[in-house]
């Protein structure tokens, strides 16, 4: 981009708004409620809050002090802390294509379910996938990623994230707020944090809460590094502090929109896809106002998945700009390009054509070796490169001089983080965990 400047968010408020609708999305929403479900209710908001505070965010500090230093995007950042670690950058930006791939597919999915519901008439999830009309709503999903990031880091990304996430906050408090006037609220929120203590000492659950925390916070794939290219003055450490914060207060939020209705419905809590396309929908057909309900629902999930979709696919089109040379319109047309390929075995696992391998749904392979496997790799090589072989100094002109406390972060992303990331792999290994 020689010659030109460097986009840049146009105020604080703009690049807030676009890390918390990368960070808030379909792992906050249905993911999040679950897990705390699971894994000792309440209580699990200690191992949560505790993962977040030091693994989380001094992750998310360190992606936005290698971006805002280096002033570019993942791979030339590598590059330029040193030749060889080009290929570890290509590879997280592989990881955040490859993760975009099925997360688009997820996306589409909410969006067909918006329709259904504002049309009134929901399709049951068994005859959704039994056609091919999945394929219809990647292809609208895609396209409209595609055009959000066509349009630049201000006009585009900033933009999108200004309208929808304060739509999305304003419909996730209504919802709350009619499930909680629902007759099963109490049992639902007794379900969701009745605090188990004695799981603090299960490992499992802390393996639970860490992977949680790098998903939901967006960390470890380059976004936030990227996002970090684009920053002005910022004070690093309270910006992640707010991001972070607003993350986990929309997750604990949506426990409570989710559950009162499950248990009004007289439905059994499930997890994941089950959960937002079974379970949900067929607790709306039930409660009144259902139909609207679910619109609601859906539109403020799809728009939750299409801010960190938007997020993902910043990532490739600003590596083929910054390192490849590549302008923002053709950059951005090669990944919609790419990720429609990378993303086609995830879709067409749910259609007629049941793609699968090792015996499961392409999507959900794509999912444990991607997103959660990949993610993990992922964030060890930042924690490494930016860690280890990234000059000390750099890092503390970007987080306020070098005191014992920038002396304590370095320690923790030398060593705490790469620990958390290596235990929450090892855990990922094992079914039941993570
Ligand atoms: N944080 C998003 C969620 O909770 O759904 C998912 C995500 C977006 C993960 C962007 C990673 C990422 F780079």
């Amino acid at each position: 981009m020689s010659g030109l400047e460097r986009e840049q968010w146009s105020s604080s408020l703009g690049f807030i708004l676009a890390s918390v609708g990368s960070a808030v999305g379909i792992g906050n929403i249905w993911r999040f409620p679950y897990i705390v479900g699971a894994n000792g209710g309440g209580a699990f908001l200690i191992p949560y809050l505790v993962s977040v505070l030091f693994f989380g965010i001094p992750l998310m500090v360190l992606e936005l002090a290698i971006g805002r230093s280096t002033g570019t995007s993942i791979v030339s950042a590598f590059r330029s802390i040193q030749q060889r670690f080009t290929v570890a950058g290509l590879a997280i930006v592989a990881v955040t294509a490859l993760v975009l791939g099925y997360y688009l597919v997820i996306t589409s999915w909410v969006l067909a379910y918006a329709f259904f519901f504002i049309l009134g008439m929901p399709v049951e999830f068994g005859t959704f996938t039994d056609s091919y009309l999945p394929l219809v709503f990647f292809l609208i999903s895609g396209l409209a990623v595609y055009i959000t990031v066509r349009s630049g880091v201000k006009e585009g990304i900033e933009r999108i994230s200004r309208y929808l996430i304060p739509i999305l906050i304003v419909i996730l408090l209504f919802l709350v707020v009619i499930s909680l006037t629902e007759p099963g609220a109490a049992e639902g929120i007794e379900f969701y944090l009745s605090p188990d203590f004695s799981k603090l000492t299960d490992p499992g659950v802390w393996i639970a809460a860490f992977g949680q925390t790098f998903f939901s916070l967006s960390v470890g794939m380059g976004v936030m590094l990227t996002f970090g290219s684009y920053l002005g003055k910022e004070r690093l450490f309270k910006s992640a502090g707010i991001i972070a914060g607003a993350d986990m207060l929309i997750a604990v939020l949506a426990g409570f929109m989710i559950f009162p209705l499950v248990f009004t419905a007289g439905l059994d809590p499930a997890s994941g896809v089950n959960l937002a396309f079974i379970t949900l929908p067929s607790a709306f057909a039930k409660i009144q106002y259902g139909m609207l309900l679910g619109a609601l629902f859906f539109l403020m999930l799809f728009a939750a998945a299409l801010t960190s979709a938007v997020s993902m696919f910043e990532v490739p089109t600003a590596t083929l700009m910054d390192s490849y040379g590549y302008t923002r319109k053709h950059a951005a047309l090669f990944v919609f390009a790419a990720i429609m390929l990378v993303g086609l075995p995830s879709a067409l696992s749910y259609t007629p054509l049941n793609l699968e391998l090792l015996g499961m749904p392409f999507l959900d392979v794509a999912d444990y070796a991607f997103g959660t496997i990949g993610l993990i790799v992922a964030g060890l090589i930042l924690c490494i490169v930016g860690g280890w072989f990234m000059n000390r100094d750099r890092i503390c002109d970007e987080i306020g001089g070098c005191g014992w406390q920038q002396k304590a972060y370095m320690a923790l992303i030398r060593y705490g983080v790469p620990a958390v990331l290596l235990i929450t792999l090892i855990g990922s290994f094992f079914p039941g965990a993570g």
